[in-house]
């Protein structure tokens, strides 16, 4: 259940007798690797202690909706942009009924509104209330939302009632959890990514390259794992491992980059450029140091390097999809148009790199994906969450040019 590993799930507990299978869940979570952190509801902190939650996700719980030290640490909206998933388990009745009316009356709902995360709930209370109709209705309008729901089971109730409403199991909800992070959308695919900077060296020990860091087409080759694809990765130098199940191509320069692209993107499905590619290379590096002189200034001439995308968009073999990234720091939309048109690209991401929450080196993003005929905007999120999401999209456009190319 490899899945789970360094996922961010946000482990929600309302108040019920089941709140310690919560805590049972959180313990499982922290054993497949995710980071956990906890939200407990008034009503839960009857049942079980801050300490113990503390204590089993290694981190602060979080408790209040407006609590002055948590929001100087990390408030409801970075909690909100740091989840990669939010589980509120167990769900009470009345939680299921807060969520479907879209109230933020406390910490839960108010993340819960607040995340661009998938949403899980797994409901638990008595027989009666499970079967009522205001609960069903109010669990069918979660469900057209997208809010997966996991359960309930039936059996004995802590009320002795018996039938359907008792939490399902912590190891059944962990399960569905990780099997939300396996989708087959990409079976089949081959995919190659390129992601982090390219370095341009001066002479042995020096180089000119830029800030970034790799984190989102990492991402994104964990999501096209995961979603079933293939997945080659050309990367830059950067500080990260690579994702499960994913081929790791480590370069250095772009040249290096660009033949290694060009070999693997050959006949593969899709094509997605994020790296940041240094656009110019030093005509000739020095084979030994530079030394300093009386001068006071030193040129280097700097020659233009290939322009990889382009060079795979123009493949006679081309992949089906060819996304571009394109990180600006003003006019982003007309910048990011201009170059989806002049690199012969299917979509461009386009990321405002200016804003802090969204530039290099941050967890987070926020972009707008942009193709010749229309436009879309995903709100800011983790860089997993903004992965799968591209994922998700880009899938869907494979699969509808696979069944128009097979009807033609
Ligand atoms: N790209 C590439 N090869 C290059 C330069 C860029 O493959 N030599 C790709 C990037 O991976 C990204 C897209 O082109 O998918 C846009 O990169 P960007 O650096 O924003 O574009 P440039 O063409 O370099 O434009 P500029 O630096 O002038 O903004």
């Amino acid at each position: 259940m490899g899945h789970l590993r360094q996922r961010r799930i946000l482990v929600a507990i309302a108040g019920g007798i089941a709140a310690y299978k919560g805590a049972e869940l959180v313990r499982l979570l922290k054993k497949q690797g995710a980071e956990v952190r906890v939200i407990l509801s008034r009503g839960a902190r009857e049942f079980i202690t801050p300490l113990t939650m503390q204590a089993l996700s290694g981190e602060p719980v979080h408790t209040e909706l407006l609590d002055e030290t948590a929001e100087a640490g990390m408030g409801h909206i970075a909690l909100a942009r740091w989840a990669d998933l939010l589980v509120i388990a167990p769900a009470t009745a009345d939680v299921i009924a807060r969520l479907a009316h879209g109230r933020a009356d406390d910490l839960m709902t108010t993340v819960a509104l607040a995340t661009a995360a998938p949403v899980a709930v797994a409901p638990a209370m008595n027989q009666q209330m499970w079967a009522n109709a205001a609960t069903q209705e109010n669990l069918t309008l979660l469900t057209q939302r997208n809010i997966q729901v996991i359960g309930p089971d039936e059996g004995e109730q802590a009320c002795g009632d018996v039938g359907p409403g008792r939490l399902l199991e912590p190891s059944q909800i962990l399960e569905a959890l990780a099997g939300r992070f396996s989708s087959r959308q990409l079976d089949n695919k081959r995919v190659v990514i390129t992601a982090g900077p390219t370095v341009e060296a001066i002479d042995p020990v020096r180089f000119l390259s830029n800030h970034s860091s790799g984190k989102m087409g990492f991402a994104l080759a964990r999501a096209c794992a995961e979603a079933g694809a293939d997945v080659t990765l050309i990367s830059g130098p950067v500080h990260l491992s690579p994702p499960d199940r994913v081929k790791l191509v480590a370069v250095r320069s772009a040249l290096e980059m660009h033949a290694e692209a060009l070999a693997a993107a050959e006949g593969a499905d899709l094509f997605i450029g994020a790296a940041a590619v240094a656009d110019y290379r030093v005509a000739s590096p020095a084979t030994d140091k530079i030394k300093k002189d009386d001068r006071g200034e030193l040129s280097l001439s700097l020659v233009e390097n290939p322009d990889i995308i382009a060079a795979v968009s123009g493949l006679a073999n081309r992949p089906a999809l060819v996304v571009g990234f394109a990180a600006e720091t003003s006019d982003l939309l007309a910048h990011a148009r201009a170059k989806l048109a002049k690199k012969g690209l299917d979509m461009i991401i386009a990321n405002d790199v200016s804003d802090p929450d969204t530039g290099f080196g941050s967890d987070h993003n926020a972009v707008h994906l942009i193709r010749a005929v229309s436009e879309q905007h995903l709100p800011l999120a983790s860089k997993q969450v903004i992965a799968e999401q591209i994922v998700a999209t880009l899938a869907k456009e494979l699969a509808a040019s696979s069944a128009a190319g097979a009807a033609q």
